[in-house]
């Protein structure tokens, strides 16, 4: 009888119970057993986990999180590491093991590949960042999310003609603050790909302010970086990624426009008033049921990579490209982040007025 192993990494993602459900699926097809791995790579270090049926996976592709549970453990932080991941895909008489993951999680599962363990990739991250997959599931569901919450905080910054400062998720890139921002017709969008001066951002305000548009919707990526600010030390997770958090990015920025706006003896007695409010969407775009293109581009992936297993064609990640889903090279997306564009930025900053 084929056994293997699969696990969830990193931060969840709307989607992942899809990829679970189609990896089961497929593998049960051609009598293949499958190891749930719990808590991404924590359980694998452990052998931690439980064998999923048919049963327990069906319909989970409406579920958000994940039903195998995740974690930010890094097995290469370890030295023995790899080795303990091989003793346990052997002691449970696992061939392989599909690792579901963002560029943590799959840049583990690449070191395993260069040293001979059989693995899988399925890309995961709402930060759509990954290279190799036109998309990444999650970040549909998530930029829904954040539209939507900037479509209403629209309504109550016009109504007391404040500023809000919105901030999304994405560390390394802006995706979901440029998706959402550009649907909800923010007037500013912040993404760590282009940086901006505090000038650059409080002429617009300003300028608003003056033709008579006393608020204004302000949408930042929460690894946007302020030209010209100081860099203090917030702290990493085990992958030494820093916790942005604690930066309070949008309460820093949303206090830096108050103060700025209220004291410019420019822009008349009424700016004396002029309020801003922070507003960290945070880990409610994680959360929840994913939309219908996470739950079937989740399913896509998890058929595929069950497709690679059958076969015994491990160590490549499984991809979205145009409409088609393949297997595609997993050191080049674990290596090569893919950023918001010149272009598309230019475009969604012609609505920045
Ligand atoms: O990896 C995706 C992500 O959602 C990032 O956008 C964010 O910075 C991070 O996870 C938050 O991680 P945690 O859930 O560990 O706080």
């Amino acid at each position: 009888m084929r056994k293997i192993g699969i696990l969830t990494g990193g931060g969840d993602c709307p989607g992942l119970n899809a990829v679970i459900r189609g990896v089961v699926e497929k593998c049960a097809q051609a009598g293949i057993e499958v190891f749930g791995f719990h808590d991404g790579w924590r359980g694998a270090l452990t052998a931690r986990g439980h064998w999923l049926t048919l049963d327990e996976v069906e319909g989970i592709q409406t579920l958000g999180g994940t039903i195998i549970g995740s974690s930010r453990t890094n097995v290469m932080a370890d030295p023995n590491g790899p080795s303990t991941i091989k003793d346990v895909l052997d002691a449970l008489g696992l061939e392989g093991l599909v690792a579901i993951g963002g560029d943590d999680t799959l840049g583990v599962a690449n070191a395993l590949r260069k040293l001979d363990i059989n693995v899988i990739g399925v890309p995961k991250t709402i930060d759509n960042d990954l290279s190799c997959t036109d998309y990444t599931f999650g970040f549909e569901t998530a930029s829904n999310i954040a539209m939507e919450a900037i479509d209403r905080l629209q309504t109550t910054a016009k109504a007391h003609s404040r500023c809000i400062v919105v901030e999304c998720m994405g560390r390394h890139t802006g995706w979901i603050a440029l998706q959402a921002g550009l649907a909800a017709n923010a007037h500013l969008v912040l993404i760590p790909e282009f940086p901006k001066t505090y000038d650059e951002i409080i002429s617009l305000v300003r300028r608003r302010f003056l033709r008579g548009d006393r608020y204004t919707i302000i949408v930042v990526a929460e690894g946007f970086e302020l030209l010209g600010a100081e860099d203090i030390d917030i702290g990493t997770d085990a992958f030494g990624n820093k916790l942005l958090l604690h930066k309070n990015l949008a309460r820093n920025l949303s206090d830096m426009i108050e103060r700025s706006m209220q004291s410019d003896p420019l822009l008349g007695s009424d700016a004396q008033y002029f309020e801003c409010r922070p507003v960290v969407l945070g880990h409610v775009q994680r959360g929840g049921a994913p939309c219908a293109f996470d739950r079937v581009l989740g399913t896509r992936l998890g058929i595929k990579a069950g497709e690679l297993v059958v076969n015994g064609d491990y160590g490549k990640m499984v991809a979205q490209v145009g409409t088609k889903v393949v297997g595609a090279d997993m050191e080049t997306a674990v290596t090569v982040r893919k950023e918001v564009d010149r272009e598309f930025y230019e475009a969604a900053s012609l609505y920045f007025k």
